[in-house]
């Protein structure tokens, strides 16, 4: 299977795991390859794509959005998608940032909207958690991302 691993990052994290992503798919025998939103606006030929981009405000990056919009919906329609995002596990944490009454509902279920809105197969969305504002990610991370494959391949 040939997959695309896309993602927006601010401070790393949402890439680490994008980058987890890419290892274990590779590790299972399929090709993939990483795509930052920042670098390129096309996407790759594929038969599954990976779309990660940090929460911030509730919702996905204005990067990830413009990415998504730039994609040619009849050329998409039917691929297997798989929204991921990074996000504050913690009350506490969350509690300490001004969300200016935005809904959290947070930016990979938005993804997935988005997606399936495009008409895409669009999977349950892969959440990892960060354990401060700008991370670290949870300790945990990768045995999320190798369960969370491992559920889906
Ligand atoms: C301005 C700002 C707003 C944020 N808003 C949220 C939020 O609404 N919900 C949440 O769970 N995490 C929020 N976070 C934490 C981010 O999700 C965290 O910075 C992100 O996971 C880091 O990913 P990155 O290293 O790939 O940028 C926010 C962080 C910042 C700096």
């Amino acid at each position: 299977m040939r997959a695309i691993v896309a993602f927006d990052s601010i401070y790393g994290n949402t890439r680490k795991v994008a980058e987890t992503i890419v290892v274990e798919l590779i590790a299972n025998r399929h090709k993939a390859t990483l795509v930052s939103v920042r670098e390129r606006q096309d996407v790759p030929d594929a038969d599954i794509l990976f779309i990660g981009s940090p929460t911030r405000l509730g919702r996905m990056t204005g990067r990830t959005r413009r990415f998504i919009t730039r994609m040619d919906e009849e050329a998409w329609k039917g691929t297997t998608v798989v929204p991921f995002d990074t996000f504050i596990r913690s009350p506490d944490q969350l509690a300490m940032i001004p969300l200016m009454g935005m809904n959290t509902k947070g930016a990979a279920p938005r993804l997935a909207e988005m997606l399936r809105s495009k008409g895409m197969d669009v999977k349950e969305p892969l959440r990892v958690g960060v354990e401060g504002r700008k991370g670290p990610l949870a300790t945990d991370y990768k045995k999320i991302v190798k369960t969370y494959l491992n559920s889906i391949l």
